[in-house]
Order: C-alpha cells, then sequence, then structure tokens
C-alpha cells in the first residue's frame, strides 16, 4: 500500500528539513517528484542528491505568477499530478503586541495564502482526473497556540479551515485532503537552539524526545497512500503526545 511507482509527487520547500524527507520518502517508495526550493539552482541541486526520479523546480509561493510558472512547468515534468504536498512554511515569532504588520504579512502569506495558491493550482487538474492526495502540513500550534507565535499560530489555523473545507468540496471526486500536524521536529531551527532551551522543550514531550523528519515523512505517506482512501478533512498530529 505504500508503493507509489508512477505516481507524480509535488513537494512544495522540498530542499531541507520536512519537505526534504517527504521528498526522499516519495522518491525511494517510486514516485516521480517535483521538489520546489525559492531558489531554482539549489532545487535541481538538492534534487539531484536524492535517489530516484525528483526534479528541483523554483517557487515562491507569496508570487502568484511563480505558483502557476511552477505548476504548470512540474505538472509537464510528471505528466500529471496524483499527490501535492504544501510543506513551505516560516515564523517570524514575537509576542503579540511587538508583532510589526511585515511579520504578520510574511508569515500569513506564506504559510496560508501560500498554501492555498499551491492547493488551488493543484485540485484543478486532479479534479479533472477523478483522483488526488492533497495533504498540508501545518503544526500542532495551529491547534493549540503558543506565546510568542501568534501570526504563526493563525496561519497554521487557518490552513486547517481550508483543508477541511476542500476536503467537503472535492470528496465526491475521489480527493481527499488531509493535513499532518508536526510537534517538535529536529530540524536545523532545534539544533541551533541553546542545550539548556532545547532540554526544557523536550521535558514538555511524553515520548521524551523530538520526532524526525522520517517520522513526518511516514504520516505524509501514510495519507498519501491507498491505505488512507478514507480519510479526509483529517489533521494528524504527529508529536509524541505534545498535544494531546
Ligand atoms: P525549513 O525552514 O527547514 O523549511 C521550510 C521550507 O519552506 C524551505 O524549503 C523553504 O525554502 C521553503 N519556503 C519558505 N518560504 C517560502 C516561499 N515564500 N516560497 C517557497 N518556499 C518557501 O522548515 P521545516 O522545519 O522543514 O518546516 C517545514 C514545514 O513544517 C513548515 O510548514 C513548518 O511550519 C512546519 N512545521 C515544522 C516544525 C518543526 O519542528 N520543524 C513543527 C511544526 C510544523
Amino acid at each position: 500500500m505504500m508503493n507509489f511507482k508512477d505516481r507524480s509527487v509535488i513537494v512544495t520547500g522540498g530542499t531541507r528539513g520536512i519537505g526534504r524527507a517527504i521528498g526522499t520518502a516519495f522518491a525511494a517508495a517510486g514516485a516521480r517528484v517535483v521538489i520546489s526550493g525559492r531558489n531554482g539552482e539549489t532545487a535541481a541541486q538538492v534534487a539531484s542528491q536524492i535517489d530516484g526520479e525528483v526534479h528541483g523546480l523554483a517557487l515562491d509561493v507569496t508570487n502568484a505568477d511563480s505558483v502557476q510558472n511552477f505548476f504548470s512547468a512540474a505538472l509537464e515534468i510528471l505528466e500529471g499530478l496524483d499527490v501535492v504536498v504544501a510543506n513551505a512554511g516560516i515564523t517570524r515569532d514575537k509576542l503579540v503586541m511587538a508583532l510589526k504588520d511585515e511579520d504578520w504579512d510574511e508569515v500569513l502569506d506564506t504559510n496560508l495564502k501560500g498554501a492555498f495558491l499551491c492547493v488551488r493550482e493543484a485540485v484543478r487538474p486532479m479534479i479533472r482526473n477523478r483522483s488526488g492526495r492533497i495533504i498540508a502540513v501545518t503544526s500542532v500550534i495551529g491547534l493549540t497556540g503558543n506565546p510568542g507565535q501568534g501570526n504563526y499560530a493563525a496561519s497554521k489555523a487557518g490552513l486547517i479551515g481550508l483543508v477541511k473545507s476542500l476536503a467537503q468540496e472535492v470528496a465526491s471526486r475521489n480527493i481527499t485532503v488531509n493535513a499532518v500536524a508536526p510537534g517538535m521536529i529536529d530540524t536545523d531551527m532545534l539544533a541551533d537552539l541553546p542545550e539548556k532551551a532545547r532540554q526544557v522543550l523536550i521535558e514538555r514531550i511524553p515520548a521524551g524526545r523530538p520526532g524526525t523528519v522520517e517520522e513526518v515523512a511516514g504520516t505524509v505517506l501514510f495519507l498519501a497512500s491507498d491505505a488512507a482512501s478514507y480519510v479526509t478533512g483529517e489533521v494528524i498530529r504527529v508529536d509524541g503526545g505534545l498535544a494531546c
């Protein structure tokens, strides 16, 4: 059920971290994959380092023209589209009273409007094919909120609203739309924290450790697989119990 041979997959923000692990896992499962990076050369370079059929293209999800160009190029390369993973995201953390307009706009434009623009491009060919899987990478912060992350929490909560609405719109077309909500995942972001701060955060996780990017990728592949054909409008936490 986890065989993606000849399936066409797009992963936005696939040059590092969680997105790269998702692209790598799909390629290892036999899919043809396009990953994006803000810089096309970097995306192509990363794609060439991943085993399997992986292509790298430039994409800025905050720019509607870039999104359109990316999807038309990706669909041509892949000759179709079975799965899209809207993973690109950023943080600009500050207490709400200190947030500047641009901190709010950048995060909402990338995490929420950017995901909307990508999902809108993806769903059209899927509706024509009467088949597709859409998976958004949200965050447990979108479920619980977090001091210092009001803009990020709003963007990720908004993404869950988008997922649940679209799921109901396209369920009759054999398209599922779901979200994964990672908790604290061992990426560059976490590695850069001072050891003490890292330990304080880890103590809050019932599993007693951060998650790995591969654990997030595994849940994304499940949602894209035949095993999840009747799962839609769902948000699956991948957080070691953090937001139980
Ligand atoms: P990362 O910073 O390593 O990767 C983010 C990716 O998004 C990069 O490839 C970057 O180029 C891309 N990106 C950013 N702005 C973009 C734009 N305007 N256009 C196109 N691509 C853009 O971050 P990480 O940790 O891998 O996060 C991936 C996703 O997972 C994000 O949506 C993040 O919010 C979410 N997440 C991460 C968690 C963690 O602990 N690392 C926890 C919960 C959610």
